[in-house]
Formats: structure tokens, sequence, C-alpha cells
């Protein structure tokens, strides 16, 4: 049997198209190389939403010359979007490379690996707007369970928004939604396969549906266009999926502000399943730069957004995204972004330096600041991120909470680790005898916090066992009280 590796890097909708990927080979016959050294088939899945990770595939392909010469047959693959943005340009400048794929060619892997392995070359990157996208086996008996308990489905693909700076709606197309039928089919699949929390992904996630809509308003639902009639609202959507019986946990990612109706607003205070996390990217506290943006809402708006869907479930946890250094960006401008996160007290972010990508409207823009200016902005901003983190995980002392367990803590030990509904990372230990099986739910007591995580211990009594092995994967018992 041929086995394949499959490298990922960027966001979750890359980690789970690699899954797709693996899934797929599974079926044509491949089996898993835990390491490079045995693989057959490498596969990169590549993300180019900054040019730091562009360079860093440069830099491993070139690496990669070495590997691909002490195998006869070995075959090394790049997708993902580097993939979409540069085509066939990939195959030229790295002649050791066999094929490449765009995020809209996974399913032609199998076969472009087969060719390869007969020595041909070749790139694929058209671009499609077929609903058969959403359309994979499902999950190979020999899938590996990387994440117990857990599981992402894609419910829309791509993003019509086209902010200024952003490379996505180049690399991943037009923004697609994929019928309700489908999405609600695969979660029951994934329950019933062991998963209790499922993440919904999607550029934009909460845009799900939202042409199709418009479309059937307009009665512009016929011919060409077979979506239009089997998308759902967004929050009924979730509504749905919290009737599946063992769905214990909703998540998804990324929303866009702007698409934060009443309805999806209510979802947050009805569905005790939907996790009180949400991660709502906002990128800057300034009017003129969130302009500058084409991010399409002020802060006010978001602000807005913020405070219903703090009505709505008042536990809320909020993180976000954040670039700093954009085109234009004053000191005035860069201390609205820090008062903004203060004011919405974001419980964690990512932040960034602004980078340049190709093709974009910002990267056209001059008047960007200095690097080192840049630097200093994304240090302070930084900064006062880890001080609001930690003193969140503080105000979480001496609370209960419940944490999926997905396997030992990184801090290694004896210590357990898992998210809690905050999506926050709980490290603690079982007590002497008592199994904890990754992929259950536990109750938790917090007894301290640290600026990445929460440490607690498992509260007992302690029912054993609070989970089953059932056809080879692991089905969650109910929680601890
Ligand atoms: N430069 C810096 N950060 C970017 N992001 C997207 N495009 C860029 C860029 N050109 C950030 C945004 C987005 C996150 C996924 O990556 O904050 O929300
Ligand atoms: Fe990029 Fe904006 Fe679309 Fe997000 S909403 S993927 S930042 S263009």
């Amino acid at each position: 049997m041929p086995r394949v590796l499959v490298r990922t890097t960027g966001c979750q909708m890359n980690v789970h198209d690699s899954e797709k990927i693996e899934n797929l080979l599974l079926h044509r016959g491949w089996s898993r190389a835990s390491a490079l050294e045995q693989a057959d088939l490498l596969v990169i899945n590549t993300c180019s939403i900054r040019e730091k990770a562009e360079h860093h595939l440069y830099s491993e392909l070139g690496l990669l010359r070495e590997w691909k010469a002490a195998g006869a047959g070995r075959v090394l693959a790049v997708g993902g979007c580097v993939a979409q943005q540069e085509g066939d340009a990939l195959l030229r400048r790295f002649p050791h490379l066999d094929f490449v794929f765009g995020t809209h060619s996974l399913r032609w892997v199998p076969a472009m690996a087969d060719a390869a392995r007969g020595g041909s070359r070749a790139a694929r990157v058209e671009q499609t707007r077929s609903l058969d996208r959403f359309d994979w086996p499902e999950r190979h008996p020999d899938f590996p369970d990387a994440t117990p308990g857990r599981a992402s489905l894609t419910v829309m693909e791509g993003c019509d928004m086209f902010c200024s700076f952003c490379i996505v709606p180049r690399t991943r197309g037009r923004e697609i939604s994929r019928p309700a039928d489908g999405i609600l089919a695969e979660a029951r699949a994934l329950v019933a396969g062991g998963a209790c929390e499922l993440t919904l992904l999607g550029q934009t996630v909460n845009a799900y549906g939202r042409h199709d809509r418009r479309r059937r308003e307009s009665g512009r639902t016929g011919g060409g266009d077979p979506g239009a009639a089997m998308t759902i609202g967004f929050a009924d959507l979730l509504h749905d999926l919290a009737r599946i019986p063992g769905l214990r946990r909703i998540r998804y990612t990324s929303p866009h502000p702007s698409f934060f109706d009443t309805a999806l607003v209510r979802a947050h205070a009805e569905i005790e399943a939907l996790c009180p996390h949400v991660h709502l990217p906002v990128q800057s506290g300034s009017d003129a730069v969130l302009a500058h943006m084409r991010r399409r809402y002020t802060r006010r708006d978001f602000l807005a957004s913020v405070e219903a869907l703090r009505a709505a479930r008042p536990e809320l946890v909020l993180t976000t995204d954040l670039i700093v250094g954009f085109p234009g960006e004053t000191d005035r401008d860069f201390c609205e972004t820090l008062s903004l996160v203060r004011e919405v007290g974001f419980v964690d972010s990512f932040s960034f330096k602004y980078s340049p990508r190709p093709g974009t409207p910002a990267a056209e823009l001059s008047d960007s600041p200095a690097p080192e200016l840049a630097q200093e902005r994304l240090e302070e901003l930084q900064a006062l991120q880890r001080e609001q983190t930690l003193t969140y995980h503080r105000s979480r002392i001496g609370q209960r909470t419940e944490v999926l367990v997905s396997g030992p803590s990184r801090r290694g030990g004896l210590q357990l680790s898992g998210r809690d509904p905050a999506h926050r990372v709980v490290n603690f230990e079982a007590p002497n005898g008592v199994v904890v099986a990754p992929g259950s739910l536990q109750a938790v007591d917090v007894v301290e916090a640290s600026p990445h995580s929460l440490i607690g211990s498992l509260a007992g009594p302690h029912r054993l066992p609070t989970t089953q092995i059932v056809g080879g994967r692991v089905r969650t018992g109910r929680s601890l009280p």
C-alpha cells in the first residue's frame, strides 16, 4: 500500500481540507505514513493569508529536494491557497514538484497522485461553482480521530466580502452555501461516530445561505442555481442541529460582524448547546481604518452586535483577530484599537502586522507605517491582550466547568487537557485510578489561572467508566456531576 503524509498550515478550513484529502486517499487504497521518511506521497496544504506563510513554503520546498531525490517514485504535491494563487508557476519554479491542486480541486488529488507516479506533472486550479464540492465519502474506518469527541464540518465556502487587505476571495473563490440536508446528515453521522462537539466552518460562516435567500425572495431560483432552494437561515440551521441527540456543543467559525441578525442573536439565548464563545474578527477599532479595510461596519455597529450578543448570553466570551500597521494607520487609530479591545474585553485575540498580498486593493496603498512602528504597536497590543486574558482566567477561579478532554496536557506529567464551553484550554489532573478518556466530557473545578490556560482538578464523585469504546471509536458518556 502506498503511504501518504499530509502537512497543513493555516486556518481550520485548511485543516479540514487536509482531512478530506486524507480520507479520500484512504478510500482509494492509500495508507497513512507517520513520518516523512516512510511517505511515498507528501501533500503540503498551504496558506497564503500573509507573506510569511508563503515564504515558509518556499524554503520548505527547497529543503524537500533532497527527500524527493532520496527515494525513487516519491511524489511531492502542493495544494491550498498558495497553489490556487500561483498555479503552474510553482511547477516551473520547483522542478522536483510533481503536482499542484487548488482549493476547488481536492477531489482530483488521488487521480493526480496516480498520474504523478506514472511520471506526469500537472496543475489544476480551476474554480467551480458546483455543489458537488460538498459531497465527500464517509469517514474511512482507518481515518485517524485526531480530535476525539470533536469534529468540523463545512457549511459554506468562499468569500464575497473583498476586504481590501485579504487574499481569501481570490484563493477560495465566490461564496457558496451547502444544502442544509447534507449538513444535517453529516452532523448526524459525526455524532453517531462519537463526536459530541461540532464546529461549523465557513470563511464568513454566518453569511450562510444569504445569496440563496436573496434569490428566493426575488423569485430567481430556477435553472442553474440548484442551491437556492436547499439552504435555510443560519439560525434555523443551528436550531436543526441542536435537535440531534447526543450533540452537546455547537460552535461556528469565523463569523463576519455584518451578519448578526436578530434570529442569530436570539439563537445564542435559545440554544443551550451553542457554546458561549464567538470568535469575531474586528481587525481595527478605528472607523477610518475599518473604512480603508472595506470591512462594511463601524466601531459603533460592532459594539451594537457585541451588546446584543451579551444581552442574549451574558457569559459570552469574545475573541478576535486584529491587524496593526495597516496603510494610513495613525497613532490615534491604533489607540482606538487598544480602546476597543478594552471596551469589548476580548478574552483572547490573534493579532498580526499587515502584510500586503498580491492583487488586493490595499497592496496599492503606499502610506504604511514603518515596520518598526508596526512591530511596536503589535507588541503593545499583545501585552494588553495578555493582561486581559489573565484577568479573565483569574475571574474563573472557583468555578466549575465542563471540559471536553482532548488528551494529555502539553505541560506533560500526568495532566490532561481539554477545552471548556468558552473554548479556554483547561489542564487538570485526575485522581489516581480514575480513567479519563479523550473525547469525554468532564466536570472540572478551576483552581488556578495561567496566561494560557485554566488549571483545575477533576470534580468528584467519580462515576466510572465515563466513556465506552463503540466500533473502535470513543463514545462520550455523561459528564460527571
Ligand atoms: N495581513 C495581515 N493579516 C491578515 N489577515 C488577513 N489578511 C491579512 C493581511 N493581508 C488576518 C485577519 C484575518 C485573519 C485570518 O488573518 O485578521 O481575520
Ligand atoms: Fe478575508 Fe474579509 Fe472575506 Fe474574512 S471577510 S475572508 S477578512 S475578505
